[in-house]
């Protein structure tokens, strides 16, 4: 532990969400640490202190499954705008997807990114690199100074031209992976299904048939795939927004069976039904489509047990313009980092209205903090403990309001959830020690955020 000499701030809260649980008690802060957990404050009188008073105190939050458009789609969003959001969602930490203009395929493609990155975000960060359909056994060779995770897109559309179609070069793939030490996040969905359903009724030119024409079939034939490449060959594979119960259930299976399967749920598939994507349209068009109360549900009971491994925001915007084109021409995708968390929260009151909010607040952790920290081993993240990055959340648990259009910080300015009186209100993000997110002031802090390398500290 660092002397306490070189305490910088001191943070004191009736609720702090540690991994031993939520308990009162004295964070000491310097040099971007958290130097000791403590039952009273021991620091010499003239440090900074913050009293977060009734206020959860959680590890700073991990969104790891965020499209951020750099480079090449910064009309969509770009790395102010969207570590913004993250940070007045209370999110400290993204994993930003590949599927940029280029696509980030190649470990100079990455460095490439991070350097345009570098001064414009407000949130540490990690890329998963892309799997090169015509190159996937470059895994087998990944640096994990690059990335240590990389994405595979078994289906498509065009914000994600670069699919895995082949089974051959899908397999490879995994083969490498394995090889490599690299963890695989797939968007698991059998695009060649898509294509035979459209070919025999047309595309959808309607949001009432749009779950229809991307049906789970699609989902639960791709999870199914993934199961099989996983149990020959090892690899360690995260399912992204899984959608329906029948894949909840293959994963969990497998899983139970020992398989190095895991999955994500996302902000959205939580909080919205069919019935949506029917009232508003294009922006609930999600890949994989939001479906019926009954998954939702499904996913719901697989949060409370435990099941998935980390919670995702899918944080993909797309302009007012672009959502308002045709059926056929408008891009599936929604922003949602800023929402993630005060939606779940919402969500998990709402239909969980007895249970002690500790719980709740223990399982926000572990979904959006220690969970991802541990499948993606970011070091020092994820944990309220003595020598993790001071990266907290300041979250106020019974504090209700309403979403507006004014309120969203995502480059393209508009939310789903406009209009969702929300329970729950991220009342500041702190990073490395220092605010980022004031909720009193609306105002954020300095875009320093680091590339995390995964070969550094423990
Ligand atoms: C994503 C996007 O727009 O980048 N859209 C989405 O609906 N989730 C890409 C994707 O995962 O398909
Ligand atoms: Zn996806």
């Amino acid at each position: 532990m660092a002397e306490l000499n070189s305490v910088e701030l001191v943070v004191s809260a009736r609720r702090l969400v540690t991994p031993q649980g939520v308990r009162a008690g004295v964070l000491h802060i310097g040099g971007g640490r958290i130097l000791a957990v403590t039952d009273t404050d021991t620091a010499p009188a003239a440090v900074r202190r913050m009293d977060a008073g009734d206020a959860y105190v959680l590890p700073g939050l991990i969104d790891s499954h965020v499209h951020f458009r750099t480079p090449g789609l910064t009309h969509k969003e770009d790395w102010e705008h969207g570590s913004r959001a993250a940070a007045a969602g209370g999110v400290t930490t993204v994993l930003d997807m590949p599927n940029t203009v280029p696509p980030t395929l190649s470990p100079e493609a990455v460095r490439e990114k991070a350097a345009l990155i570098q001064g414009h975000s407000l949130v540490d960060h990690r890329f998963h690199i892309g799997v090169d359909p015509q190159r996937p056994e470059l895994l087998a060779e990944l640096d994990p100074g690059v990335a240590t995770s990389a994405k595979i897109f078994m289906a498509g559309h065009h914000t994600a031209p670069t699919v895995v179609r082949d089974a051959a070069q899908l397999e490879k793939a995994f083969i490498a992976a394995a090889e490599g030490g690299v963890q695989l996040v797939l968007h698991a969905e059998d695009g060649e299904l898509f294509s035979l359903l459209d070919g025999w009724w047309g595309e959808p030119d309607s949001y009432a048939r749009y779950e229809a024409h991307r049906p789970r079939t699609g989902g639960i034939a791709a999870v199914a795939k993934v199961v099989e490449l996983v149990r020959r060959h090892g690899a360690r594979a995260h399912i992204l927004h899984l959608s329906s119960a029948e894949e909840a259930d293959l994963v969990s299976a497998a899983r139970a069976a020992g398989l190095p399967l895991t999955f994500e749920v996302t902000g959205h598939h939580l909080s919205f039904t069919d019935a949506d994507t029917k009232r508003l349209g294009a922006r609930t068009r999600l890949s994989p489509a939001i479906r019926g109360q009954a998954d939702q549900d499904r996913l719901w009971a697989a949060l409370r047990a435990g099941l998935p491994s980390t919670l995702g925001s899918d944080h993909a915007p797309h302009t007012v313009a672009e959502k308002t084109r045709s059926v056929r021409q408008s891009p599936p995708g929604l922003p949602g980092v800023q929402e993630l968390a005060v939606a779940v929260w919402t969500g998990m009151r709402r239909r969980w209205p007895e249970e002690d909010p500790d719980v709740a607040a223990c399982r926000l952790a572990r979904y959006l903090a220690s969970g991802p920290a541990e499948l993606f081993r970011l070091p020092g993240k994820g944990r309220l403990e003595a020598g993790a990055d001071a990266d907290l959340t300041l979250f106020s648990p019974d504090a209700t309001w309403m979403l507006s259009a004014a309120q969203v910080y995502a480059k393209c300015g508009w939310s789903a959830y406009e209009g969702w009186t929300m329970t729950g209100e991220v009342l500041r993000t702190i990073r490395a020690g220092r605010v980022i997110w004031d909720r009193a002031t609306r105002t954020f802090g300095a875009y320093d955020g680091r590339l995390l390398d995964s070969t550094a500290g423990g």
